[in-house]
């Protein structure tokens, strides 16, 4: 690693404090004995414009994009990768022939987890039911729709369940946030994408115990590690996926966007994350 002190790469987000991006970088930075580190950006709303438009020029070899911004790098960028171009929402940049470029690795976080956790289990894909619209929910639902899954969506607002619907015409159907349980029955797979579980919040309304033996039940919140939902998933004996490992997988195609080589999730970057979650 180089003593530079500027980064290489980075996050930016606002807040972005919380961020387990840099561990998870600076891992693979070293494994693959990458020059250089990834540190957390913080950029202010009013800077984030200048920011984008001065990255071709600022020495960075790339970016994660967070919350609140995935929109704004979405529009800033002068080419986009199908699946930002679907989501309308980056959360990879890079510089190609000093031309801002973006992608989005959100779907390939949530569904490479499930390949990684579960192989096959999108070998005969029937109806998946996603509980929550907002902004991971799209990466969540567009994978499912991609990998030949029927999604039942609801929502507690039921206007935001429309509007995801809405861009997957015939193949997401909305129902009651009142009706989730029994809409949840005929899934194979479940998915919560609300911050429903984080510390705090309140209840998923889903019966899991009724669900069939074989259903996949994944929650993409990982703090706590194991919400209260797959706590109780995993008492009904059911499979499960958890947040983390999304968290991980979405990480591996940026690394291979800014440095050309395909870096692996592995126990021991898992065990330093979780570390980190659990101090
Ligand atoms: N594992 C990963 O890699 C990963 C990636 C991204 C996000 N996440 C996690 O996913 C969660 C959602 O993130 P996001 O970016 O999608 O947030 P978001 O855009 O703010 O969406 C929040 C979702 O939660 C629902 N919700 C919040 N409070 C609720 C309540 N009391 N009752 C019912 N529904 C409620 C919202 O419903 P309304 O539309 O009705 O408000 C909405 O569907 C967060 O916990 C985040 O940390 C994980």
């Amino acid at each position: 690693m180089s003593g530079s002190s500027s980064p290489t790469v980075g996050v930016i987000g606002w807040p972005i404090a919380h961020s387990r991006s840099p561990l998870i970088h600076n891992h693979w930075m070293a494994v693959h004995r990458v020059e250089g580190r990834y540190d957390r950006l913080p950029v202010a709303p009013d800077a984030i414009e200048g920011f984008l438009a001065d990255f071709p020029s600022s020495g960075l070899v790339g970016a994660n994009v967070t919350i609140p911004y995935k929109e704004i790098a979405y529009r800033a960028v002068a080419e986009r990768d199908p699946v930002a171009e679907r989501l309308k929402a980056v959360n990879c940049l890079w510089t190609d022939g000093g031309r801002l470029v973006g992608a989005n690795t959100d779907v390939q976080g949530f569904v490479g987890n499930l390949d990684v956790a579960l192989p096959g289990w999108d070998d005969n894909p029937r109806v998946a039911f996603v509980l929550g619209a907002g902004g991971a929910a799209r990466a969540v639902v567009d994978g499912l729709v991609h990998r030949g899954y029927a999604v039942r969506l609801a929502n507690r607002t039921l206007a935001r369940a429309e509007s995801l619907a809405a861009l997957y015409p015939g193949r997401v159907a909305v129902c009651d946030f009142a009706d989730a349980a029994r809409a949840a029955l005929q899934a194979d797979v479940v998915v919560n994408t609300t911050s429903l579980g984080m510390k705090g919040e309140g209840e998923i309304p889903l019966e899991l115990h009724r669900l069939g033996p074989e259903t996949i039940v994944a929650d993409i919140v990982y703090v706590p590690l194991e919400t209260p939902f797959l706590a109780r998933a995993r008492a009904a004996g059911l499979r499960t996926v958890d947040g983390l490992g999304m968290l991980l997988h979405q990480a591996v195609p940026s690394f291979e966007h800014w440095f050309g080589v395909r870096p692996v999730v592995t126990a021991e970057l898992r065990a330093l994350v979780e570390a980190d979650l659990l101090s």
